[in-house]
């Protein structure tokens, strides 16, 4: 059975373990400069219909260090932009291809095209969840903390993709997840309940972002309008405002807290210049991890043979 990655409920807990043991090791590799081309003679094709900077720059070096390709594929310059179904385009480049990374709206595209196609579907951002940037995030918070057990992650901000794949990671991992949202900006409803039904550690929603914040070993926040929402931007401006991760704000959390960004940032907006340059900032970090992780899961998902279905 191909296996894909379109939500973090594709993976079990043993899979988690695994990527995060093979990004260790393919980060080391790459530092010392041991040839790891695992992917030789692979291809991947990337899907883009929103912008991108690190989830495009870190699939196709990271193809390319494993010694396979990436195509980058946007869909105004290809029959999906004109209206050829997901359906026949998964069935099109399951017969070039060995994988497929898609960034897209709706997070049914990305189901559908794993559905329809014999090889492997990444899920590289939706409007509902971005598992990659997720599992980078964690192997950020294991190379800072050694282990990500009973830590207290507080997610300040707009509860979108980002807060959705931390709930969804928080019903895998034993994380305790803290999220503060303003009224009517709350994460998806069905996966907050879910994740409070079976979350170990907890899950809890807050309005105050002081409450959430309380005594926090991860302090995340994200954009206030992701892509899509850039005409809702001055009017969330005004509604998260009390929601900026400030030099303040992070007085309530934990004395070593880590603080978090998927980047890309609005600086004077959800955070700071001074927090997110400042000596708690992981931010850097979270990006390069992206490489090295995606490669794991790239590695962990394209390695079989396509004929063994
Ligand atoms: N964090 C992230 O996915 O960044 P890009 O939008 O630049 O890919
Ligand atoms: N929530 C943001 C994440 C960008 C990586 C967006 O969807 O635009």
């Amino acid at each position: 059975m191909k296996k894909d990655l379109v939500t973090e409920y594709d993976l079990e807990v043993e899979d988690f373990h695994s990527i995060f043991a093979r990004s260790r090791s393919l980060k080391q590799f790459l530092k010392e400069g041991r040839p790891h081309g695992t992917l030789a003679g692979k291809t991947l094709g990337m899907i883009f219909e929103k912008a991108s900077t690190r989830t495009r720059l870190s699939f196709e070096v990271g193809m390319y260090q494993l010694g396979g390709r990436a195509l980058f594929l946007n869909t105004k310059d290809t029959q999906i932009g004109r209206g050829e179904t997901v359906a026949d385009t998964a069935r099109i480049m399951s017969r070039y291809m060995d994988g497929i990374m898609i960034r897209t709206f709706a997070q049914k595209t990305v189901a559908d095209l794993a559905l329809y196609a014999d090889i492997p579907v990444i899920n590289g951002l939706t409007d509902l969840l971005h598992p990659c940037q997720i599992l980078s995030d964690l192997f950020t918070i294991i190379e800072r903390r050694g282990d990500y057990t009973g830590l207290k992650i507080a997610y300040i901000g707009d509860g979108n993709n980002i807060a959705n794949s931390w709930i969804n990671a928080a019903v895998r991992l034993p994380i305790q997840l803290t999220l503060a949202c303003p009224e009517g900006y709350e994460p998806h409803p069905e996966l907050l309940r879910k994740g409070k039904r079976e979350a170990r550690e907890g899950i809890d929603l807050f309005r105050d972002p002081v409450e959430a914040i309380e005594m926090a070993d991860v302090v995340y926040t994200d954009v206030w309008a992701s892509m899509g929402q850039e005409e809702e931007q001055e009017e969330r401006a005004q509604i998260f405002k009390s929601y900026q991760i400030n030099q303040e704000l992070l007085e309530h959390a934990g004395k070593n807290v880590i603080v978090m960004h998927c980047l890309p940032a609005h600086r004077g907006e959800e955070i700071t210049s001074e927090v997110i340059d400042g000596p708690h900032s992981v931010v850097l970090d979270q990006a390069e991890n992206r490489l090295h992780v995606q490669k794991a899961i790239l590695e962990i998902l394209m390695k079989g043979d396509k004929s063994n279905g």
